[in-house]
Parts: C-alpha cells; sequence; structure tokens
C-alpha cells in the first residue's frame, strides 16, 4: 500500500483533479464531507488530508511515503525528504506588497513586513540588504498594512484579487511556486517499485 499526503485547502481540487484524469479517481472524493483518509483498493493507495506544514513532516516521519504540498512551504520549512517532482498545479508566487501610494518607501528605511512565511522574507530582504523588521500573521496577511501592524507583506498571490480588493500594490516578486511532489526517503528505498509508478503515472508516462 502507498500513503500519499495530500495538502488540504486550496491545492486540494486541482490535486484531485489531476489525480482523476491519471487514472487514480476515488468515486468518494465528491462526497467526503470531512473525511482525511481516502482508500482507493483498486490502486492500492490510501490518501491522508491534513495542512501543508504537516504534509512536510507526515513524508519526513514515513508515515506517508508521498506527499503533495506546494514549494512555498518546503522552502518555508525544509525537511529531509526526495523533491522528485515538479506539478503543474498550485502556480502562483511570493510577492512583497504594500498599500497603493506608498511605494516610494519600499528601499527606504526600515521596514516592517507581515508575512506567514518569516524564513521566505527574512531570506529575500538578507539577500537585498534591506534593513526589515518580521511580524509573524497567521492569515489574512493583507490586513497588516492596512490596519498599521506592518508597512507591507510578504505573501503568496494567484489571481491577484486579495491584493487588489485591499488596495495593495506588488513592489517585489520573491520567486514563483508551484505544486511538489515529495518522497519520503527510506520509501523510495523499499517501495521504490511502486513510488515510481505512482510518479510515472502522475507525469503522464
Ligand atoms: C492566500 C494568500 C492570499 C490569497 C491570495 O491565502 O495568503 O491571502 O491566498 O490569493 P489570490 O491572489 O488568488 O487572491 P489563503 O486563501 O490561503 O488564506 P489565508 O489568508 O487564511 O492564509
Amino acid at each position: 500500500m502507498l500513503n500519499v499526503a495530500l495538502t488540504k485547502g486550496r491545492l486540494e481540487e486541482d490535486t484531485m483533479e489531476l489525480l482523476k484524469n491519471r487514472g487514480y479517481g476515488i468515486e468518494e472524493w465528491e462526497s467526503k464531507g470531512r473525511q482525511l483518509i481516502l482508500q482507493d483498493r483498486k490502486k492500492n493507495v490510501r490518501y491522508f488530508l491534513v495542512k501543508s506544514a504537516d504534509c512536510l513532516t507526515y513524508v519526513e516521519h514515513g508515515v506517508a511515503d508521498v506527499g503533495v504540498v506546494g514549494s512555498d512551504v518546503m522552502e518555508e520549512y525544509g525537511g529531509d525528504y526526495y523533491d522528485m517532482l515538479d506539478m503543474d498545479i498550485g502556480i502562483c508566487k511570493f510577492v512583497v506588497a504594500m498599500p497603493k501610494g506608498k511605494e516610494a518607501n519600499y528601499e527606504s528605511g526600515h521596514l516592517k513586513i507581515g508575512t506567514k512565511y518569516p524564513n521566505v522574507a527574512t531570506k529575500f530582504f538578507k539577500g537585498k540588504g534591506f534593513d526589515v523588521e518580521i511580524v509573524k500573521i497567521e492569515g489574512s496577511v493583507e490586513l497588516g498594512p492596512i490596519l498599521g501592524l506592518c508597512d507591507a507583506i510578504v505573501d503568496i498571490t494567484e489571481t491577484g484579487t486579495t491584493l487588489k480588493e485591499n488596495g495593495l500594490t506588488i513592489v517585489d516578486e520573491v520567486f514563483d511556486i508551484n505544486a511538489k511532489l515529495i518522497v519520503n526517503k527510506a520509501s523510495f528505498r523499499i517501495k521504490r517499485e511502486q513510488v515510481m509508478a505512482f510518479i510515472d503515472d502522475l507525469k503522464g508516462e
């Protein structure tokens, strides 16, 4: 049996669609409700639905042999696993955004940066030689500069709608993001055949 950790939320629907297109469809997916474990007996695959950072943990600990997770989370948390496949889903990017009209302050002086990704933000601004203070925010990051908690945010944007509707504008691009398939190191040895067959099927080979 191959244990696969899938990231809940934004990436979930695209991952499930891709799996279905590759013959891994599970009937109950549409009606799964709050179920967190789903089994495909035909393919001998068991799926868990987990939060993005936990996907790394499940794979690192070998509870999941394989995980599908965003490269944003991998970059933020690191970890010990094989990064095996770039997927054409979960395409978005990390940007620095500020309230419209405040862009002029971006390169001048001390900046307070609100973000869910303190490691990514710290590395980015260090690379630029900017003097910044990082404020960790857990969600609705766009509120930070509006309410005066921070000057700018480092966050993910996909459609750009959230930034636009909250009067923020992109002042810098950090890096592009996509979903990746990661593999537990021991599983790669012990279940190599099943892991590789799964990867090849997802690649469409
Ligand atoms: C992410 C991100 C932005 C939004 C961007 O948040 O942090 O807020 O999506 O998407 P858009 O460019 O398509 O508008 P998410 O929806 O994951 O929720 P959160 O704010 O609770 O973290």
